[in-house]
């Protein structure tokens, strides 16, 4: 077996064997095979595409080309979520408090924002104190006894996808539905939860925008899931507007915590109940969605949800408290431009304006500012007059109002009739 004649057979579109993607995925992280090679086999994929097996050993490779946890001694059942990506996209900090609340054992790593997209790390960050970055010992005893951990991805964890992600994003093969399926279930299946929630983001700020993409994307996670043992649910969820009003790190753990407090924006409220319960019913908690909804409003309403978060933040050396989050030294009402109705946003672009008001980064190695972003006052669907506010800029750095209002008057679109606010959940795929 050699490197040229996998490629020649992929260029072909003929189908891999197991025996064939493991010599390649090895021979990669082993640097055997050199990153010109693997970045053509990234592109014949990308053109070529994959079938189910081919992606299910690709996955299982990529997955088992580090270190694969193992969470077994850990009594209870353990559940993870993914999240594709999106703009104020905060549902890891409600729902996963609400989970350990009601029994379950979060194990989750997390990533960082990048771009548009925020990241749940960045977001526990702006809690002063917190640490994201804890040895696996610590990580799983802090599952066995709060019950819950969030942490970054440790650097043996799945090392082929650090390198086919740090080489698809310079040969523009991101978009590609078996790479990031395989990319984001090999890491799901080292961190060896049992029960995997995936919530795949659809719509204007998502890594995939039409339902079609999100829908294949999904079956391939979930089919991947089962046939490695775990108990899979995918949810596709609306993307076109940013979740909730916050976008960006410690606005966003502020509305988190209304709503562990069992309060906050409805819509966001509902999004997370109903996302709960799919996952208890997938993890066999409950036998309905009415049922298994009522367990996780009680979460919230009993205030166990948010105390469990409170132990959660301290386990991991954050200010408990909440009284420190930063707050930044500037707002900024940006105000409607005409009468009408919000039709809809370039969900990208207020993703885009919250990061350069200093909330995101281009660059993996830029710096954020976790008091920055926005809260925005308006939401599909919403009537709205001439000098309204749209949204409130938040920034530590006021030469950055302008070009964020720039995008905002790009990505704010006002119609003259009113459309209905789009559906939060599209549809779940088990
Ligand atoms: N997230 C990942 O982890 N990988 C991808 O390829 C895309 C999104």
């Amino acid at each position: 077996m050699d490197a040229i004649s996998i490629l020649a057979k992929k260029r072909d579109g003929l189908a891999l064997s197991r025996e064939e993607i493991r010599f390649f995925v090895r021979g990669c992280v082993d640097k055997s095979i050199p990153d010109y090679q693997a970045a053509a086999f990234l592109m014949a994929v990308r053109i070529n595409g994959f079938t189910h097996d081919e992606t299910l050993y690709l996955t299982l490779e990529m997955a088992h080309s580090g270190e694969m946890l193992d969470l077994s001694d850990i009594p209870g059942i353990k559940v993870d979520k993914h999240s594709t990506g999106g703009v104020g996209d905060k549902v890891s900090l409600i729902l996963m408090p609400i989970a350990a609340a009601a029994g379950l054992k979060v194990a989750k790593m997390s990533g960082r924002g990048l771009g548009h997209t925020g990241g749940t790390l960045d977001k526990l960050e702006a809690i002063p104190g917190f640490q994201v970055s804890l040895p696996i010992s610590a990580f799983k005893e802090q599952v066995r006894t709060t019950g819950i951990s969030i942490i970054s991805q440790s650097a043996n964890l799945a090392p082929a996808d650090k390198l086919f992600y740090a080489l698809r994003d310079v040969t523009a093969t991101v978009d590609s539905i078996p790479l990031i399926s395989a990319s984001i279930m090999s890491k799901k299946l080292a961190m060896g939860a049992q029960v995997l929630l995936l919530d795949v983001k659809c719509g204007s700020g998502a890594l995939i925008q039409e339902i079609e993409g999100c829908r294949q994307l999904a079956k391939n996670m979930v089919e991947v899931g089962k046939a490695a043992g775990i108990q899979t649910i995918a949810a596709i969820t609306d993307m076109n507007q940013p979740l909730g009003n916050a976008v960006g790190n410690a606005l966003e753990v502020r509305e988190a915590l209304q709503v562990l407090r069992n309060g906050g924006p409805a819509d966001l409220r509902k999004d997370v109940l109903a996302l709960a319960a799919a996952m208890f019913c997938q993890a066999g908690l409950c036998a309905t969605q009415e049922e298994a909804t009522a367990l996780a409003a009680q979460q919230l309403e009993s205030g166990a949800a948010f105390a469990k978060f409170v132990d959660f933040v301290r386990a991991q050396g954050g200010d408990s408290d909440f009284a420190k989050l930063p707050e930044a030294g500037t707002q900024y009402a940006y105000r409607a431009a005409a009468n009408g109705w919000i039709t809809g946003f370039d969900a990208t672009l207020v993703g885009k304006a919250a990061m350069v008001l200093g909330a995101g980064r281009l660059r993996m190695e830029d710096q954020i500012d976790p008091a920055a972003g926005l809260l925005l006052q308006r939401h599909i669907g919403d009537p709205v007059q001439a000098g309204d506010i749209v949204a409130v800029l938040h920034t530590n750095t006021q030469d950055k109002i302008a070009p964020a209002c720039a995008m905002l008057d790009k990505a704010v679109r006002i119609g003259q009739s009113p459309l209905p606010p789009p559906p939060s959940i599209y549809e779940f795929i088990s």
